[in-house]
């Protein structure tokens, strides 16, 4: 048995999906109530919260574990509950460990990496780039108008599919022992792409012409704090990431998903034909 926390997320549901449709065995925790979770109705879907993950760890040998919060307080706790029963974490980490170590993100994916390799389980690190999927906060904005307001829209990103993510995360859960045991993977998308240039692509997948609109960081900050579905905790840490990404180096492109997938990692253009419902 496999458990996918995060299921509901951008990456869990997705490996929910690949893990059923491969024939594996999958319970998929949410806190939500299991029959509106729109989760595929061969897995089991059990409510509950990482915290107390405990609950339904029995016969479980495999965890997909993502970390919501943001700090590592709960790491020890819930990483000793996984040891008691399984024998493996895929942890979906963070390429900020590595490139911003001093941000609040960087540190706290830092720390619960240490509580898991410290663990005596079988593990394996995902550190991706920044998700595709980040776009779809501009949702709201594509639906109203044809014009996307933001900060930073001059950062390089290497956009990764949900899709390439979990398929890796699904090959670390299912491959023998030793495969990808002990192993940080650098995933990232194919291309790097500034938010400008993505939302212009958005704009073609869509069929309308769609541009960027710069605002100071100041006047982002407002916006996001104003804007319901943006979490408040995490305006400034997207905003401080922005900003060291535009004074670094570009991302450095790795061909780690079709390495491990057999795959190529999914163009940001792929990525917005398969989301163009969401902004329509
Ligand atoms: N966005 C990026 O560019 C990026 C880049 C690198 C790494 N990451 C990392 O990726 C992770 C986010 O992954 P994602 O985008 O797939 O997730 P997401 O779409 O943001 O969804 C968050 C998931 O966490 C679950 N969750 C929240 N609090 C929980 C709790 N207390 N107990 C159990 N489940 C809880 C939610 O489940 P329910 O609501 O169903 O309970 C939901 O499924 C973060 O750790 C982030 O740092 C993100």
């Amino acid at each position: 048995m496999i458990l996918v926390t995060g299921a509901t997320g951008n990456v869990g549901r997705q490996l929910v999906h690949q893990l059923v449709e491969a024939g594996r065995p999958v319970r998929a925790l949410t806190r939500r109530d299991p029959a509106a979770a729109g989760l595929p109705k061969a897995a089991e879907v059990v409510q509950g919260e990482l915290e107390t993950i405990g609950r339904c760890l029995e016969g479980v040998e495999s965890v997909f574990l993502i970390w919501p919060f943001h700090t590592a307080d709960a790491a020890p706790a819930v990483v000793q509950a996984i040891r008691r029963h399984a024998r493996r974490i895929v942890l979906l980490s963070s390429g900020a460990v590595r490139d911003q170590p001093d941000s609040s993100v960087g540190r706290s994916h830092h720390d619960v990496e240490q509580c898991v390799e410290q663990s005596g389980l079988a593990w394996t690190m995902l550190w991706p780039s920044t998700f595709a999927a980040n776009a779809l906060w501009w949702a709201g904005q594509i639906r109203a108008g044809d014009v996307v307001r933001g900060a930073y829209g001059a950062v390089p990103m290497a956009m990764l599919h949900e899709r390439d993510l979990a398929a890796v995360a699904a090959r670390a859960l299912t491959s023998g022992p030793l495969c990808h045991d002990g192993v940080r993977y650098v995933l990232t998308g194919p291309e790097v792409l500034t938010q400008t240039e993505q939302v212009r692509i958005i704009g073609d997948a869509l069929g309308r012409p769609l541009r960027w609109q710069e605002l100071t960081r100041e006047e982002e900050r407002r916006r996001l704090l104003a804007d319901d579905s943006f979490p408040d905790a995490f305006a400034d840490a997207l905003l401080d990431g922005y900003a060291q990404m535009l004074d670094g180096p570009p991302p450095v492109l790795t061909t780690t998903v079709e390495e491990v997938t057999g795959r190529p990692a999914r163009t940001f253009a792929q990525w917005a034909r398969d989301h163009a419902a969401d902004f329509a």
